[in-house]
Parts: structure tokens; sequence; C-alpha cells
């Protein structure tokens, strides 16, 4: 079996959702408790033997390529102080060893074309592709580091899904699964963000994949789709049709949809809830705050 090497991040999108935050500041470098939504998505490709990351940038996420780069300054400072676990911790975000290459997307034609910025850095192997916006906690194992156990069984495409509500169907890639075993279900087909009475199942794809790398021929051929952009969702749906195998993974764990407000505020709850320093503070605060007079 070929091993999951690489994983390509997408972070050229505008993030219009959150402005005024993202004006100025990429939307995969905002916080939740401490950490930027990009660094949890790169601790998941490490959780899962990542060894090479692939940033597809544009010209304003230029603070994405810093947060990974030395900053001397900084780490000048901080040893002069004596705060050694701190330097520690900035130096090693990515640790030795793993490379990090980035790569600019001259124009947004979608999370297909951006996928396809990254043929000649991925080359002919199977790859990962995380999309930050969605912040899953795995529990015991990441989701990725799932997704690459499902893969080494089947040497087949493997994307992550999870059952949304047949209303949310037109937000998202939707499959049609033909169940296997627990969790895993063969592809049959796939299609971009359907109207729910269209959707032919309620079985979303979330910002995970693990694709082979005939994906790179169909995003050079299909034509645009859903909103004018070429979409990843299409290029699956045509590795399919060409018999290439690519399953469905219903997922352990919790997502966050921190592409939205709500989803951000509860992923930024919830982590601040397992954080070693903030949990009971921060858990007898929010008690008395539901006493009082946010309660309804
Ligand atoms: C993208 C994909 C979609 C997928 C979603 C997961 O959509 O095109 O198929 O279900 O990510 O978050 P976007 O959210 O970028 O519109």
């Amino acid at each position: 079996m070929q091993k999951i090497r690489t994983a390509v991040f997408p972070v050229a999108g505008l993030g219009t959702r959150f402005l005024p935050a993202t004006k100025a500041s990429p939307k995969e470098m905002l916080p939740v408790v401490d950490k930027p939504l990009i660094q949890y998505a790169v601790e998941e490709a490490l959780d899962a033997g990542i060894e090479q990351m692939i940033f597809i940038t544009s010209s304003s996420k230029r603070a994405i390529e810093d947060h990974f780069d030395r900053n001397t300054e900084l780490e000048n400072e901080l040893r002069s102080r004596g705060k050694f676990e701190m330097l520690d911790m900035i130096r090693h975000l990515v640790p030795d060893g793993v490379s990090c290459i980035y790569i600019r997307q001259p124009e947004a034609l979608g999370l297909g074309h951006a996928v396809l910025c990254a043929q000649p850095a991925v080359g002919n192997e199977p790859f990962a592709v995380i999309l930050a916006d969605d912040l899953i906690d795995g529990g015991e194992q990441s989701c990725l580091g799932q997704m690459v156990d499902v893969y080494a069984k089947h040497e087949a495409g493997v994307l992550a899904v999870e059952k949304v509500e047949r209303a949310e169907t037109s937000k998202y890639g939707i499959v049609s699964p033909k169940p296997m075993y627990e969790r895993v279900s063969g592809l049959t087909g796939i299609v971009e963000k359907p109207a729910p009475d269209k959707a032919p199942s309620e079985l979303a794809v979330v910002g995970r994949y693990i694709l082979n790398p005939d994906i790179f021929e169909h995003l050079q051929t299909i034509p645009k789709g859903a909103g004018g952009e070429i979409q990843l969702t299409d290029a699956i749906a045509e590795q399919i049709k060409h018999d290439s195998t690519v399953l469905a993974y219903e997922f352990n764990g919790k997502r966050f949809d921190c592409g939205s407000k709500l989803g951000y505020l509860k992923a930024t709850t919830e982590f601040a809830l397992q954080h070693p320093n903030l949990r009971e503070a921060f858990h007898s605060y929010l008690e008395a705050l539901c006493k009082g007079k946010f309660c309804k």
C-alpha cells in the first residue's frame, strides 16, 4: 500500500461570512481558544502520519506562512525572558522533518481548482485534503487518522461523511451510499449541493478526503459546476463513473462548522470546556450565566 504522505489545505477562500474579522487576516487564522483553525487542521494531519503539508493560498494569506515559519525576534525575546516552554511550543508547531509547501491559487475558481493547483507537489500518489473550516474533534483518534486506516484496508478514495438534516443538503456534497459494513459505504454517486428534494441521501461530505491521484485527470477536464466553480465533488463523480472505488466513512467524533458563526461559537465553547487551564472556571461561568438574565 502507498502511504498517505501528503495533505492539501485549500486556504485561498475569502471568508466573507466573518467580515470584518477576516478583512485583513485569513479566516483560517481565527482562533478557537488559543490555536488558529489551520493549526488544528495541521495537527490532525500530523496525527495521521502526514509528512508534507501543501497550502493552496492567495495573496491575502501571508499570515498562514508566517504562522508556520520561524519568528526569530519572538524566539529571542522568549529566550531572554526565560520562557522556554513557550519557546519550544512556537518553534515546533510543525515538527522537524515535516515540510510545508505554499502554492498560490491565482484565481478563485473553486475547491476542485485549488486541489488541482497541488498536483505538481503531490505527484502520482494518494493524498489527503483537509478543509480547516470543518474542525473535527475525533476523540481518541483524529478523523483523518481513522480515514487512513480505512484507506489501508481498501486502497480506495475515502470521504468523511455525516448525516445532516434534509433541509441542509444544499450546503454540502451529498453521496449515494451502498452500505458495506459498520461506518463504511461504497459510493455509487455524489452530487454537489443538491436541493433537499433532489438529494440522493442525507449523508453529507465534510471537509476530509483521501483521494487517489486519478482525481487530477478529472479535475483537468470537468466543466465548471455548482456556483460556476470547478467542483471537487464533480471530479469524484467522474472517478466513480470510471470505476475508481470511492468510499464514504461515517467518522467517529464531532464536527464543528467553523465557517458559520454559530458553529464557531460552539467549537470555542466545547474546546474551552476541554482546556485543562480553563475548564473549571469557564464551566462555573457558563453555569452562572445560564441561571442569570440570558436564560429564557
Ligand atoms: C465544500 C465542498 C462540499 C463539502 C463541504 C464540506 O463546500 O464543495 O462538497 O460538503 O465543503 O464542508 P463549501 O463549504 O466550500 O461550500
